[in-house]
């Protein structure tokens, strides 16, 4: 059941502490300080040359995360929609590893993109949720996220764990392919260690409540973020109108000025999420559409130079880099949840949707 919460959406995002510790447990050898995923012995990706990930939704949202994880650590790898992927699938080899993200492992634009895949010589892997499903018997190899069951039509937890899983499969694949995990490592798995406690702050903190009331009567709603800030932008869009049936839009920052910015107005609320990664120019490209009248909401740390520029601030604990967009996109879930619950929509089940799409 939901147990204090009035819906599972709001019950799940608060299950991420869990989630998160129960993905990563087991997971890291503390003792050599690298990566340990069960079934896969060292050496198991070697002679992988790329990867392709396939997924639709939330789970592309996380898979596009995984990719530009993937390529930090020195691995090529492209993130594909799952529904385009029968017309307009890159060449795969046998030096291919394709992995379909897939929350339930029944998505049947996933499924179509797998069997695909497989079919033309690729080696796959399902990341899913869901023991025995579908997607997880069919590939060649499966790795579960772990999040718990999910409830609520909006992915909330299952991206976060999703997430944190392709970037431990980056750096074991990293090891794999190339001898090493990617340089970063030793700040890297402390810091996911403590993503736990960190998501538990937001949660015991945020005031995404206050924002969403604030900006609940806007036209549009906004989200910009670069680098791994760019899914969370993504991913804030998606849940928001999903969820509130309000029209919202994710962009690369430094997409605004070719062509939304003609869409700014004081009635269009800009979320910028700071990662640490070229904050300065998201900073700019914030700023630009403030001038055109455009409320900025900075996502970044208390003493991040955004929060004086800009006219509202959710708070997020600092991390590294790679982490810091799955703070942001906790403070964002939120944000949905709160302006939803306003506006009196139907959380766990809106109009039109399906928990899981097995329709093409
Ligand atoms: O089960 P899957 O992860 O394959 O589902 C993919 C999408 O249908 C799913 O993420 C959808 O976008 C969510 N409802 C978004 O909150």
């Amino acid at each position: 059941g939901k147990g204090e919460y009035d819906h599972f959406m709001h019950k799940e995002i608060h299950e991420q502490p869990t989630a998160l510790a129960q993905a990563i447990e087991g997971r890291i050898d503390h003792g050599s300080g690298r990566i340990a995923l069960e079934d896969f012995e060292p050496g198991t990706f070697e002679g992988i040359e790329s990867v392709q990930l396939v997924a639709c939704g939330t789970s592309y949202h996380a898979a596009l995360y995984g990719s530009l994880a993937l390529n930090a650590a020195g691995i090529r790898a492209t993130a594909l929609l799952a529904n385009e992927y029968s017309v307009s699938a890159p060449p795969v080899d046998d030096d291919t590893l394709v992995i379909a993200v897939s929350q339930s492992g029944e998505t049947a634009d996933t499924l179509n993109a797998l069997r695909q895949a497989r079919a033309s010589g690729a080696r796959t892997l399902t990341l899913t949720n869901v023991v025995g499903s579908t997607a997880a018997r069919e590939a060649d190899d499966a790795l579960f996220i772990r999040a718990g069951p999910e409830i609520g039509v909006a992915a909330t937890k299952t991206f976060s764990s999703q997430a944190v899983m392709l970037l431990l499969l980056a750096q074991r694949l990293a090891d794999d392919v190339r001898g090493e995990p990617h340089a970063d490592l030793d700040s890297l798995l402390p810091e996911l260690a403590a993503m736990p406690d960190r998501i538990d702050a937001i949660l015991e903190a945020s005031t995404a409540d206050r924002v969403a009331r604030r900006y609940a009567d806007s036209e549009s709603y906004f989200f910009i973020g670069r680098g791994l800030g760019f899914p969370v932008a993504l991913e804030g869009a998606l849940k928001f109108k999903e969820i509130t049936y309000e029209h919202a839009e994710g962009f690369a920052s430094g997409e605004l000025k070719h062509g939304p910015l003609a869409l700014v107005t004081p009635e269009t609320p800009v979320f910028a999420i700071f990662t640490g990664e070229e904050d300065e120019k998201t900073l700019k490209n914030a700023e630009e559409a403030q001038t055109r009248g455009a409320p900025v909401v900075a996502v970044c740390p208390e003493d991040h130079r955004a929060v004086a520029v800009a006219d509202d601030h959710l708070r997020i604990p600092e991390t590294d880099a790679d982490l810091a967009g799955l703070l942001a996109n906790v403070q964002l879930q939120l944000l949905s949840y709160h302006a939803a619950d306003l506006l009196d929509r139907p959380i766990d089940k809106p109009r039109n949707l399906a928990k899981s799409v097995t329709v093409e």
